[in-house]
């Protein structure tokens, strides 16, 4: 949601008052636009698309979003409505409580942000609402349990290792070193869910050549990033007749005729090894092996096609997610040294001489939690989540809006909020501490989203996250590259325009 095509409606009526939408004809409603308003504003979105885009894909300064968005949020903390490009106007939510009222709803997704996923992660619990979504997501729980998320520890610690002996072999020859780290991160992630989803050993990070689904995943995400920077690219007509278009289609027929065949043949070798507790035994269960044998209570499971959906959205959601929250949190760690280090010592306590994680060292990492909370506070891998509301809300203040009106919950606004957070700009972990948080609005932090729909897999992404960080600490110092910071650009996922540098020191052997 990054459309700053149009000049935002904000700026043309700056009503006084908190909410910046509110209607100054004394009618508690908001999301009323004026038919002018609206043919000018649907003249001004041709004449950009025809004048602007085809000359490049500079939107309006790219880069300045976040920054128009915080000036947003200090005027109008509750929320503000904005333009999303095309005919798309929305409420942005910037207040927990707001935020709380819609979470707590089960309104469906409004396709402003995932329309471009659709044809690769297709109707996915992310994606489905209704008694449909219900039904996928009861069948699905329990694959986040706490059991089956234990043995997936060990994984993903060792993909971790993979990649930090790559980086030692990159600093061979020097005593520090620039490098990109979502790169790097983004293979990493890609590696341990393969592992965890269906024990798919694709060797991604140390193979030069990558094999052909790890191709299609990867490219995917980059395309659909693409997509959503290139406004021509929006349409769909233009879209599919452009090479893009085209790559993506193919990656797509190649990532579903993939994940078809891992479906069939382990539908095959379940039926042959019997129940699940027996398989538990041998080995350990991946999220297919859940996903095949979930039944409800009239015995009916999720056909192929439900199937293969949920697959393709474990694909991206835990992948780009948790890489974007693994890459920002090593470049808030570098710009807090006195912070990275008291986490390094915390660490070296919990592990002694180990170099691999275990599961028992997770819930004891009590100061490096507060620093990746913190930093999942400062950039929120996921900025923004919608959703179109399918009945009228009331929020706690009395003021409405109507069935139909799109809402984003600005995630990255709400951490950011000056009413609710003091000197957000700080980096702060001891925010996070038991007695600061308990002070604390329960939707002040909400990476994960919150209620109903909230993440699945947050569990899992704490676990990965703790893992990799861990690791990294030990081997390496991570220092700020202070000639190439990131320019972070909203995104479905938060991402760096020019990626997310640092520089890395190989740390004395322990
Ligand atoms: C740091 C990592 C992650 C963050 C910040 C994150 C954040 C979120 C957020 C904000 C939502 C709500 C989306 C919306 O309302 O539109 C969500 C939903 C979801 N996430 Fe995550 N996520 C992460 C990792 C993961 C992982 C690792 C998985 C799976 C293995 C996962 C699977 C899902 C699914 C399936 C949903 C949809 C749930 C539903 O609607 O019932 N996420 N996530
Ligand atoms: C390190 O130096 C050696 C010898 O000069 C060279 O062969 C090797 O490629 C270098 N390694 C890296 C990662 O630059
Ligand atoms: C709580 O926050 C205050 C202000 O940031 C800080 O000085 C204090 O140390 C924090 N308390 C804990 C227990 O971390």
């Amino acid at each position: 949601m990054q459309l700053a095509q149009l000049k935002s409606p904000v700026e043309q009526h700056p009503d006084k008052g908190t909410v910046g939408c509110l209607q100054s004809r004394g009618e508690r409603s908001i999301g009323v636009i004026t038919m002018t308003k609206l043919v000018v504003l649907i003249m001004s979105y041709f004449s950009f698309v025809l004048i602007i885009s085809p000359f490049g894909k500079d939107q309006v300064q790219r880069g300045e979003e976040f920054k128009k968005f915080l000036e947003w949020t200090e005027k109008y903390p509750i929320a503000f409505p904005r333009w999303f490009g095309g005919f798309t106007a929305g409420l942005v939510i910037n207040h927990p409580d707001y935020a709380k009222a819609v979470f707590a709803r089960q309104d469906p997704k409004s396709m402003v942000t995932y329309r471009f996923f659709i044809p690769w992660i297709g109707k996915g619990l992310l994606i489905l609402h209704g008694p449909k979504w219900f039904q996928h997501r009861r069948l699905l729980t329990p694959g986040f349990h706490y059991d089956i998320l234990k043995p997936y520890v060990p994984l993903i610690a060792d993909s971790t290792k993979v990649m930090l002996d790559k980086w030692e072999n990159l600093l061979a020859n020097d005593s520090t070193k620039s490098l990109e780290v979502f790169e790097h991160v983004s293979l990493m992630t890609l590696d341990s869910i393969m592992k965890c989803a269906f024990s798919y050993q694709s060797n991604c990070q140390t193979q030069r050549q990558l094999d052909y689904y790890v191709k299609a995943v990867y490219d995917l995400t980059n395309l659909v990033s693409q997509r959503i920077r290139t406004l021509l690219h929006r349409n769909d007509l233009i879209y599919w007749c452009s090479s893009h278009g085209r790559h993506f289609r193919e990656a797509c027929k190649l990532a579903h005729q993939h994940t078809e065949q891992v479906i069939q043949d382990r539908r095959r070798s379940l039926k042959e090894e019997g129940e699940l507790e027996k398989i538990q035994k041998k080995r350990y269960l991946d999220f297919l092996d859940i996903l095949l044998c979930a039944k409800d209570e009239n015995g009916a499971g999720l056909s192929d096609e439900d199937l293969r959906a949920e697959v393709d959205t474990f694909m991206f959601e835990g992948h780009d997610t948790t890489t974007s929250g693994i890459s920002w949190i090593l470049y808030a760690l570098a710009q807090n040294p006195e912070h990275q280090q008291r986490c390094r010592e915390e660490l070296k306590d919990i592990l002694g001489e180990r170099d691999l994680v275990q599961w028992e060292d997770l819930g004891k990492m009590t100061y490096t939690t507060m620093c990746i909370k913190e930093a999942l506070r400062l950039y929120p891998p996921v900025p923004g989540v919608s959703r179109e509301l399918s009945k009228p809300i009331t929020f706690c203040d009395g003021r409405t809006l109507p069935k139909g009106s799109i809402v984003i919950i600005s995630i990255h606004n709400i951490h950011r909020n000056p009413t609710i957070w003091e000197e957000p700009e700080m980096f702060d972990p001891t925010r996070f501490s038991l007695e600061n948080s308990s002070q604390r609005h329960s939707h002040a932090f909400v990476p994960f989203a919150a209620g109903p729909r909230n993440c699945i897999g947050q569990q899992f992404a704490m676990n990965e996250i703790k893992v990799v960080i861990a690791q990294i600490l030990l081997r390496f110092e991570i220092l700020p590259d202070s000639a190439k910071l990131p320019v972070p650009i909203p995104q479905v996922v938060l991402k760096s325009e020019n990626g997310i540098h640092v520089l890395l020191k190989k740390l004395d052997e322990r």
